[in-house]
């Protein structure tokens, strides 16, 4: 657990990745709010959804999972929005259009869109999850977001949701999801996952016919 924080304290902090922490779009409000969860292998988690002003929500949800919180923990008050992050906001209120995709052509396209991005385009999904196995044979899982850029304001995903953007059997595995979160939270995404594995189902073929679940709805 002590490292999956620190990396996804990573994503949190980087300024150029716009669906995580700081640099993430906002919702159509101008405001950056963030979601996050953690499991571990005993089964305990923490989850935070739609904090404003923290740097690293994954550490936030960590406290959650250990029954401290944020600020009395001593946590900063930062500002998420960054000057880039604005600019894309504001040049996205000239239309307002909100239609997150996620296409096959977008992946394809990303690096190519990263590299030129335009002020505003609504670029897809994101989101950090991490998964660990330590030393002893032990699972934890840590998912971040600031999720779907200009949503409406409130609007959470599955990034916070156990079952849905994160979860973690000590016994069978673990997964961690990133997309649409009204899509994944809809099929229970990463609980399916793992009880597809628990089923007999390699990791590789359990996301397949999770994603397939999703297309097919
Ligand atoms: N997967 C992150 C979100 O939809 O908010």
């Amino acid at each position: 657990m002590d490292a999956l924080e620190k990396g996804v304290h990573v994503t949190e902090a980087d300024p150029t990745d716009q669906s995580v922490g700081y640099g993430g779009l906002p919702d159509r409000d101008g405001r950056v709010t963030v979601d996050s969860c953690v499991m571990d292998e005993f089964g305990n988690c923490g989850a935070v959804m739609c904090l404003e002003h923290i740097l690293h929500p994954v550490s936030v949800a960590r406290l959650v999972m250990d029954l401290k919180f944020a600020l009395s923990e001593g946590f900063e008050k930062i500002n998420l929005l960054t000057p880039e992050a604005e600019k894309a906001w504001k040049n996205w209120l000239k239309t307002s259009k909100y239609d997150p995709m996620i296409t096959v052509e977008h992946l394809e396209e990303r690096n190519r869109k990263q590299k030129k991005q335009v002020p505003g385009q609504q670029d897809n999904h994101d989101t950090i999850g991490m998964l660990a196995l330590d030393m002893n044979g032990n699972l934890s899982g840590a998912c971040s977001t600031s999720g779907m850029a200009y949503k409406m304001a409130g609007r959470v995903g599955d990034s916070p949701i156990i079952g849905a953007g994160l979860f973690v059997d000590n016994e069978v595995g673990a997964a961690t999801a990133t997309g649409v979160g009204e899509e994944i939270v809809r099929i229970c995404g990463t609980h399916t996952i793992v009880e597809m594995m628990r089923n007999g189902l390699s990791p590789e073929e359990a996301c397949k016919k999770a994603v397939e679940r999703i297309v097919k709805r």
